[in-house]
């Protein structure tokens, strides 16, 4: 290529004392990315809760200094050494080590190993894939778990906690669309009208299912979408019917796990753990064609902002401490 410019702009943290580092945009050469077999120009990137962690340093999710952060990228490729991959292609990262081990998407070129990217599904752009990112993709990870289980609309409630955060919002629209009754769990009652507008059925707060702390609970719903943990997952748990499945992926509300056995032997209920960062290629392709094929592009946008990289700082914070909703997509 010869229409390269010498440096790309990127958000990159750098190693102060001990775990502690410092995040400020630099212009990096190009010659200083990593190696890897695709040189891809970012157009869009994410934030997730993961970013949040590493932009406020509230976390240790960089593993290595120093490092780019962002851990979602999609863009083209327009330097391969790969046979997978041709310059032009439209590409997508999700997790796979970005901004942990490997450089991230928070640059407007990165260098990457062949295996962490697949290709852009065709019907979204870049920016519409970013506004999934990896929640949404998670929370299709989470509604495969429940499918796969046998779950099948039309019969018991599913609940979903943290409705108004990236996983939980991608994850009513997801279930609501599939024509099940979703109750939607949230500490901001004043976004009921949002929650209803993605398809929920009914909204609750999260004292609506405190058990006050019992193993067992009167069965509510068939199955759940948990992003909270803690207290708030041992709950749920408490309360999912005979043969009821639990798709647990987050922390937002705390990584202990205060619950009891009983619902696991008195009901058979499932507690599926699932994490989206290492997930085999073939399983991350089924995730995107199946949102593909069933996430409502008017939801989408409905739901999600686009903010430009030099938002980056103060969105971390904002994210952290409840001021944003439903999904972020970055442009770079
Ligand atoms: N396993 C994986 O691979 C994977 C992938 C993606 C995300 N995650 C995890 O999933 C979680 C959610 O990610 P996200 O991107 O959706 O973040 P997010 O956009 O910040 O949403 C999190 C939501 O959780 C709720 N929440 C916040 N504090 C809470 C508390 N103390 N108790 C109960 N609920 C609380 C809030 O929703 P309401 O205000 O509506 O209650 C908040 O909007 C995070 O822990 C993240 O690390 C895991």
């Amino acid at each position: 290529m010869t229409d390269l410019p010498e440096t790309t702009r990127a958000l990159i943290a750098r190693q102060t004392e001990g775990r502690k580092y410092a995040t400020a945009f630099e212009d990096i050469p190009l010659a200083d990315l990593p190696e890897g077999e695709l040189l891809v120009r970012v157009s869009h990137s994410a934030l997730n809760y993961k970013d949040a962690l590493a932009i406020t340093g509230k976390a240790p999710i960089i593993r290595a200094f120093p490092m780019v952060l962002g851990i979602d990228l999609a863009g083209e490729v327009v330097e391969s050494a790969s046979a997978d991959f041709a310059p032009g292609d439209k590409v997508l990262v999700n997790g796979f080590g970005l901004s942990e081990t490997l450089w991230g998407g928070y640059s407007q070129y990165q260098r990457l190993p062949a295996r962490v990217v697949q290709k852009l599904p065709e019907s979204f752009s870049p920016e519409q894939a970013m506004q999934i990112g990896t929640a949404g993709y998670t929370a299709m990870l989470c509604v495969m778990a429940l499918t796969e289980h046998g779950l099948a609309p039309g019969k018991d409630a599913v609940l979903v906690t943290g409705a108004t955060g990236g996983v939980g919002s991608v994850a009513v629209s997801l279930l609501a669309r599939a024509g099940f009754a979703v109750s939607a769990v949230t500490g901001r009652a004043e976004q009921e009208g949002f929650l209803k507008s993605l398809g929920a059925a009914e909204v609750l707060s999260r004292e609506d299912i405190d058990t006050g702390g019992r193993p067992l609970a009167r069965e509510r719903w068939g199955a759940a979408v948990d992003v909270a943990g803690g207290k708030l997952l041992a709950d749920v748990i408490a309360q999912t019917k005979y043969d009821g499945i639990v798709a647990a992926c987050g922390m937002a509300g705390g990584g202990d796990l205060p619950a009891s056995v009983y619902p696991f032997i008195l009901r058979g209920v499932t507690l599926r753990g699932v994490d989206s960062v290492m997930v085999p290629m073939a399983r991350r392709v089924r995730a995107w064609e199946r949102l593909e094929a069933e996430l409502d592009r008017d939801l989408l946008a409905e739901l999600s902002e686009t903010r430009p990289m030099a938002d980056l700082p103060t969105l971390g914070p904002d994210l952290l401490e409840g001021r944003l909703k439903g999904r972020i997509a970055i442009e770079i």
